[in-house]
């Protein structure tokens, strides 16, 4: 059997399936091609069949991505297929990831399909998407709860159609890893190289990244995951905590290997926490804020006398350069754009001279700026939407035992409106100026501010979202060195997005 494990990294498509997560096309593309650095061997895209949208973005990356897989999922119907193969068609190397539930109360109630006809529906999915491409992975939708023997049966039918791959979900989170690990053992020997076994596990006992590493052991050769572990519900597994865990675990793990590229992992997985707006908690491990950070006076005396007192893997070692400082008000576009390569980004032209204006505007500001400010800069202007209503003035004030007060002037149609409030604190007041102008009612189910760096002249950034007309989870983000300027920036973004959705 062969060593290496296929990471196959759904980030753009089970993790934008994380409440909130959504992305446009140009954050996706940035996206992708960090995961084509970071060595991922297979990107699922997206799912080209669920809106233009989506089917625009796994399209667009299809032909930007040079070495890497692009999949599409697609449900085991026509119409969905049709999407996936016409969306991957420019790919140099493409794949279709087609499936069906298999577990008995998903055909009964979801279904409603007799197992002999999930089987049949399974082989001609696996047939039509051969007609796209050679490379078609099928996947038993919620296998972990799902009959051995069935399994052996459906698997066995989308072999001999043609699958290459065969993916054996646990969908909703359930399995324990000696369970995993004993199921998976049986359909690799019943499979028995005629095919890929690969394994896709949810997180809902926090058992994600050690269910996957059983099912490795037991001889899945691809593991599918997500940067962050983001995700459906509770996410999926973690691809840095997998990646590294069998890279410090050679002891148990060898010779199985990756491919992955593991100083990228840092710099992917802020890449996604700033365009996604989803933080990793900070003792999430790997990436988490205090991953590497030695609070008690003990281990901070060990550590100075020998890292590996403390530490089983070196900060370096994921890329994570603590919090360098980088460039200052002298600083060149040439120094510039070079940096932002380094980070992951690449700008076209115009993205990048008005990134490097905000920049420029940031550095008379602040004195320091770090990594973490100029991917939130960065980020914010790829992630950019038309700004039908956009914040130019922005007046406030309050006191500790009376109403706040906010003038907000907002540029529309090239016109400047401007109009005051008063509200309960100041984000409820220029809340209230920006509906009012606008004559759009937003109702706020969520906001939340973070310091960007560090520094009490940190940036703020401020992500909220809103219900507009029934609309309910319209995100907006804000980015500013004035955490209410920033929270105006990020109610109008929702504003600006609910009236692109509405558009469209
Ligand atoms: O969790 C799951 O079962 C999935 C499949 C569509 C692969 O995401
Ligand atoms: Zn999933």
């Amino acid at each position: 059997m062969d060593n290496k494990i296929i990471i196959f990294d759904t980030t753009l498509r089970d993790g934008e399936q994380s409440p909130g997560a959504s992305m446009n096309t140009a954050e996706k593309l940035q996206i992708a091609l960090q995961l084509e650095r970071l060595g991922v061997d297979v990107m699922e895209a997206g799912f080209a069949a669920a809106s233009p949208g989506d089917f625009d973005a796994v399209n667009q990356i299809a032909k930007q991505a040079s070495n890497i897989t692009v999949c599409s999922l697609a449900r085991a119907v026509e119409r969905d297929i049709k999407a996936a193969g016409e969306a991957l068609a420019p790919a140099k190397y493409k794949r279709i990831h087609t499936f069906i539930a298999t577990s008995p109360i998903h055909m009964e109630f979801k279904l409603k399909m007799k197992p002999d006809e999930v089987i049949k529906r399974a082989v001609e999915a696996v047939k039509y998407a051969k007609s796209f491409c050679d490379d078609v992975e099928f996947s038993c939708e919620d296998a972990g709860r799902s009959d051995l023997e069935f399994l052996k049966e459906i698997c066995d039918a989308t072999i001999s159609a043609g699958a290459k791959t065969i993916n054996l979900p646990d969908t909703v989170g359930y399995r324990l890893p000696s369970e995993l690990s004993q199921m998976i053992g049986q359909m690799v020997q019943f499979i028995a190289g005629r095919a890929v076994v690969s394994v896709h596990n949810h997180n809902d006992l926090g058992l994600a990244t050690a269910n996957s590493l059983a099912c490795v052991s037991a001889g899945a050769r691809q593991v599918e995951c997500t940067i962050n572990g983001i995700g459906e519900r509770a996410g999926n597994a973690a691809l840095e905590e997998i990646v590294m865990a069998i890279k410090t675990r050679q002891d148990v793990f060898a010779p199985l290997y990756t491919d992955i590229i593991c100083k990228e992992i840092y710099p992917t997985s802020r890449l996604i926490a700033s365009i996604t707006g989803i933080e990793p908690q900070p003792n999430k491990a790997i990436v988490g804020k205090n991953a590497f950070a030695h609070e008690s006076g003990i281990h901070q005396d060990g550590v100075l006398k020998h890292k590996e007192t403390y530490e089983i893997i070196s900060a370096e070692s994921i890329g994570l350069e603590k919090n360098s400082l980088v460039l200052g008000k002298h600083s060149g576009r040439h120094a510039f754009k070079d940096k932002l390569a380094a980070l992951g980004f690449d700008l076209e032209s115009e993205a990048l001279n008005t990134a490097f204006e905000k920049f420029k505007d940031l550095a008379d500001k602040k004195k320091e700026i770090f990594d973490d400010d100029l991917r939130a800069l960065v980020a914010e202007e790829i992630t950019k939407i038309p700004q039908a209503y956009e914040i130019v003035r922005l007046l406030q004030s309050s006191c500790n035992n009376a109403l706040a007060s906010a003038s907000v002037s907002i540029k529309h149609n090239d016109e400047v409106v401007s109009d005051s409030a008063l509200g309960n604190g100041t984000v409820d007041a220029i809340f209230k100026v920006v509906d009012r102008i606008s004559g759009v009612s937003g109702i706020l189910k969520d906001y939340k501010v973070t310091a960007v760096s560090q520094g009490k002249d940190a940036l703020a950034k401020v992500d909220v979202k809103v219900e507009f007309e029934g609309f309910n989870a319209v995100m907006g983000h804000g980015l500013d060195i004035d955490t209410m300027m920033a929270s105006a920036k990020a109610y109008v973004g929702a504003l600006n997005s609910f009236l692109k959705m509405k558009r469209n």
